[in-house]
C-alpha cells in the first residue's frame, strides 16, 4: 500500500514528532522490505521498538528492525551517532540465533560510540530515579556516554580493537577525576568488555563510506528513528530529554549523511491522544501532576489491571521473572493481561469518557498498552498536542503518519490541543522551556467520538469527525497526513 508514498524515492527517513513510542516499529517494518539499506542514527538501547514478525512478537533495542530481512540480502547498518552497549549488542544478536535469524549483512559503525559499565553506572545513580531527583532516564548509561563524547573523551568502537587506548583514555578519565576511581579498574574492564569485543567485531566497519557507497549506488536507504523530537537535545523539553538530537537532522548525520539528502521524510504522531514516558512538561496531560507523580513511580500493566480492572495477577511472582529476565515465563503474563483489556473494554471505553481526568489517563494507557517497551513503567498519557505538532513540522517535514487512533474507538468525544492559554494570552506557539510548558493550560477543540475503524482501508471512509479533526490538524500545523495507521497488522494501514 506504501508504494504509491514510495515511488521514485531513494532515502526514507522515519522519525517520531513527540516524545517517542509512536509506533515506528511498525512502520519501519513495513518500510524495511522496500528499503536496501537500514540505518540507524541516534541513541542506544534505550529506544524499544515492537513488531510483530510471523505472529511472533519481537522488542529490539539496539539493532534496526530490518534484521529480519537479513537472510534477504539487506544491510543493517548501527550508526556513527550512536551509543553502543557491547554486551547488550552481543545479547540481541544471541537473541537472533536463538529465533533462527541470520545477521550476516550487520555493519556496526567503528565510530559509534561505547557505553562503558561507569556511564550505566553513573546514570543509574544520577538520572534513572525520578524519585531521587532524576528525570527518569532509561538507565541504559546513554546520558554520561554522549556527555564523554562531546567532553572529546569518549570511547569508540574502533578503539575496542586497541587496549593500549583504551587504558591511556580511562587514564585521562582518571586524572581529571570524573569517575570514582573504584569504577575505573583498566583491567578488568578490558577484561570485561573482551568477550563482546570478539563477538562484534566481524561486523565492525567505516559505515560512513559504506552508506556514502550506498548512496552513490543508487540503493533504496530506510532510515530508522529512535525517540522523539520532545526528547531531542536541539529541540525537546531540556533538561528532560535524551542526550542525542532524535530529529531527522540528528538521525541522518548519525548515519553519514545530510537530512538533506533524505527523499520522504516521515514524521510519526500519535493521534488524538499521546504519550511520555519520564520526567518533563506534557502540556496535555490527563491528571497532569498527578500523573506524572504516579507514572515515575515503579508500577506496570499487572498493576493496573489489578488496581483499576479487578484482576488477580501475583505481583511478586510477575516481579521475580522480570528481574530473572524470563521472557518465556512473563509471555503467558502478557497474554492474559491482554485478554483482561480486551474482555474490559466497554469498563475502560467508561473510565475515558469519565469525567475524572486521572482515571481517563490510566483508560488510555491501558486501552493502548501504554507501558514502556525497554522499562516496563506506565507512560503518561494526554491528549495531541497540535501545537507542538506545530513546531515539529519545519524540522522534521510537514508529512506526518498518525497512528493508534484506532485504540479510542468508542470514546464519546476527543479533543486535540489548539493552543497555549497563558495567563495574558493564547499562544500558538510551543517553546521547549519547562517553566513556559508548565506555566500553560490547554485550549482543547471538541470533536465527537467515533466507532470502529480498525478494517477502513480508504481514507475517505474514515468517520466524519475524525476526518474533519485530520484536516483542521493539517491546516494548523502545516502538515500533510500521508499515512493512518488503524491497528497493530501492516493490512491495517491508509494509505492517502
Ligand atoms: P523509542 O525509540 C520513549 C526518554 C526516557 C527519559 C529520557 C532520557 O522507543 O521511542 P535516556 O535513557 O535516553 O537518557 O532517558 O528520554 N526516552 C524515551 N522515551 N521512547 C524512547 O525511545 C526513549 N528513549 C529515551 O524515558 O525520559
Ligand atoms: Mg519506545
Amino acid at each position: 500500500m506504501l508504494e504509491r508514498l514510495l515511488k521514485g524515492k531513494k532515502i526514507v527517513g522515519v522519525v517520531c514528532n513527540q516524545f517517542g513510542d509512536t509506533g515506528k516499529g511498525k512502520i519501519v517494518d513495513y518500510l524495511s522490505e522496500w528499503a536496501d539499506v537500514i540505518a540507524r542514527g541516534t541513541g542506544g538501547n534505550n529506544a524499544g521498538h515492537t513488531t510483530v514478525v510471523n505472529g511472533v512478537e519481537r522488542i529490539s533495542h539496539l539493532i534496526p528492525v530490518g534484521i529480519v530481512y537479513d537472510s534477504m540480502g539487506k544491510y543493517n547498518i548501527l550508526g556513527n551517532g550512536m551509543v553502543i552497549d557491547t554486551k547488550v549488542l552481543s545479547g540481541e544478536m544471541d537473541d537472533l540465533d536463538r529465533d533462527g535469524l541470520t545477521y550476516n549483512n550487520l555493519m556496526i559503525s567503528k565510530d559509534a560510540s561505547v557505553i562503558m559499565p561507569y556511564h550505566i553506572k553513573q546514570d543509574r545513580e544520577r538520572n534513572q530515579s525520578q524519585e531521587k531527583g532524576g528525570i527518569g532516564s532509561t538507565g541504559r548509561g546513554i546520558g554520561p556516554c554522549y556527555t564523554d563524547k562531546i567532553a572529546r573523551r569518549g570511547i569508540f568502537i574502533e578503539d575496542l580493537f586497541n587496549k593500549d587506548v583504551i587504558a591511556r583514555k580511562i587514564e585521562g578519565l582518571r586524572k581529571f577525576k570524573v569517575y570514582p576511581e573504584e569504577d575505573l579498574d583498566t583491567e578488568k574492564i578490558i577484561n570485561d568488555l573482551a568477550p563482546y569485543t570478539e563477538r562484534i567485531a566481524p561486523f565492525v566497519k567505516d559505515t560512513i563510506n559504506e552508506m556514502h557507497n550506498f548512496v552513490r549506488r543508487g540503493k533504496k536507504i530506510l532510515l530508522e528513528g529512535a525517540q522523539g523530537l520532545l526528547l531531542s537535545i536541539e529541540y525537546g523539553t531540556y533538561p528532560c530529554v535524551t542526550s542525542s538530537d532524535c530529529s531527522l537532522n540528528g538521525t541522518a548525520s548519525g548515519v553519514g549523511i545530510s537530512a538533506n539528502m533524505v527523499d520522504l521524510p516521515l514524521g510519526i504522531i500519535k493521534y488524538p491522544f499521546m504519550t511520555r514516558v519520564g520526567k518533563g512538561s506534557f502540556v496535555t496531560e490527563f491528571g497532569g501532576a498527578d500523573s506524572e507523580a504516579y507514572c515515575a513511580k515503579e508500577g506496570d500493566i499487572y498493576y493496573e489491571v489489578n488496581t483499576y480492572l479487578g484482576a488477580k495477577f501475583n505481583l511478586n511472582e510477575i516481579k521475580k521473572l522480570q528481574v530473572e529476565k524470563d521472557f518465556v515465563g512473563l509471555k503467558k503474563f502478557r497474554q492474559s493481561a491482554n485478554d483482561c483489556i480486551k474482555a474490559n473494554r466497554d469498563k475502560i471505553i467508561n473510565m475515558i469518557n469519565s469525567e475524572d481526568e486521572f482515571l481517563q489517563g490510566v483508560g488510555v494507557r491501558l486501552i493502548g498498552w501504554e507501558f514502556g517497551a525497554t522499562t516496563g513503567r506506565p507512560r503518561r498519557t494526554g491528549w495531541t498536542d497540535a501545537v507542538a505538532a506545530r513546531y515539529a513540522v519545519p524540522i522534521n517535514g510537514p508529512l506526518m503518519i498518525l497512528t493508534k487512533a484506532d485504540c479510542l474507538s468508542g470514546v464519546d468525544s476527543f479533543n486535540v490541543c489548539y493552543g497555549y492559554n497563558t495567563s495574558k494570552f493564547t499562544s500558538r506557539e510551543f517553546n521547549r522551556s519547562d517553566d513556559y510548558l508548565r506555566s500553560v493550560k490547554p485550549v482543547y477543540r471538541t470533536y465527537d467520538g467515533y466507532g470502529d475503524i480498525s478494517d477502513v482501508k480508504d481514507f475517505d471512509k474514515l468517520p466524519q469527525s475524525l476526518k474533519k479533526s485530520i484536516s483542521e490538524f493539517e491546516k494548523f500545523t502545516g502538515g500533510c497526513v500521508k499515512v493512518v495507521s488503524v491497528g497493530a497488522e501492516r493490512e491495517q494501514t491508509i494509505v492517502r
